[in-house]
């Protein structure tokens, strides 16, 4: 290996450290937002010895299969964490329990949970109400100064059929309690998916790629017959 090759690849190995360990501590921070643990007596405690996943902080964290995502949230136990307002869990929104309780939270947007289509378990303080409304749960209880949301029901049409909802040419799909979204189906895309055919990546990058090279070409030239001038 000569040297340019080796201190190219050594760039592209920190470069790579750097864009993983930075997108890695990010998507973590949700998990040390208090001190403590995922204790074993726990809602999130029992799912993640259940599910085989590894606790991280208040988090359970499951492997995946891809090397993009070397883990998922899946659980989020901020009970007991002084909260007294939660105004994100975009970062959890891949878990399937939450527990919010023992908090003294005074109120919660619907909207925090938009996007956590798999949460199946919730635990607030028994002050507040489920998120989407009790309708959107398969049982509402409370006990004990917790209130458990238990089973997210889907806002689409359960088989998966074209929702009347949805504008022509999409499906309907869940997004979170009380939300849905419309993914346009295949060959489809745009504003009400409208459009028909994939996306015009080829007609829309090249173009401008041709016209990038091109300009480059110009350019190179015309230094070239300055330089060769003087
Ligand atoms: C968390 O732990 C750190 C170090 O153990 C301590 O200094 C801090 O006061 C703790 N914070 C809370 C909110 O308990
Ligand atoms: C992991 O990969 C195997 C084989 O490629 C596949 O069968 C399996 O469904 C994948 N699991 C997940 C969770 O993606
Ligand atoms: C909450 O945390 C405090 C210490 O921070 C602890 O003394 C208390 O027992 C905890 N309560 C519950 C219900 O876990
Ligand atoms: C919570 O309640 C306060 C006061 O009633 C209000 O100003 C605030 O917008 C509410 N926050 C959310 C997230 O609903
Ligand atoms: C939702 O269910 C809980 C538990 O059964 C009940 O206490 C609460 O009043 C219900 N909320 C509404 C808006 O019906
Ligand atoms: C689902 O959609 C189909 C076709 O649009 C309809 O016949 C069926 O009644 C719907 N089912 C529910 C549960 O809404």
């Amino acid at each position: 290996m000569t040297p340019v090759t080796m201190q190219t690849k050594l760039v592209i190995f920190f470069l790579n450290v750097l864009f993983y360990t930075s997108c890695h501590l990010a998507e973590l921070q949700i998990c040390h937002t208090c001190n403590g643990t995922v204790l074993d007596q726990t809602e999130v405690g029992r799912f993640c010895s259940s599910s085989a996943g590894r606790v991280e902080g208040r988090c359970c964290l499951q492997q995946l299969n891809s090397t993009q995502t070397p883990h998922v949230i899946t659980g989020l136990d901020l009970s007991n964490c002084s909260l007294n307002q939660i105004a994100d869990l975009q970062d959890a929104s891949t878990a399937v329990v939450i527990d919010l309780s023992s908090n003294p939270i005074v109120n919660i947007s619907d909207a925090v949970f938009q996007g956590c289509a798999a949460l199946n378990d919730l635990l607030l303080p028994s002050s507040l109400s489920c998120p989407g409304g009790n309708a959107s749960w398969e049982t509402v209880s409370i006990s004990e100064g917790i209130l458990l949301c238990r089973g997210q029901r889907s806002m689409c049409n359960e088989t998966g059929h074209l929702s009347l909802s949805c504008p022509e040419n999409s499906l309907c799909a869940p997004d979170g309690p009380g939300f849905f979204r419309c993914d346009c189906v295949h060959g489809y895309h745009g504003y009400k998916c409208l459009r028909e055919g994939e996306f015009p990546f080829i007609q829309v990058f090249s173009p401008l790629a041709g016209a990038t090279v091109l300009l480059s070409l110009v350019l190179w030239a015309t230094e070239r017959r300055k330089a060769k001038s003087n």
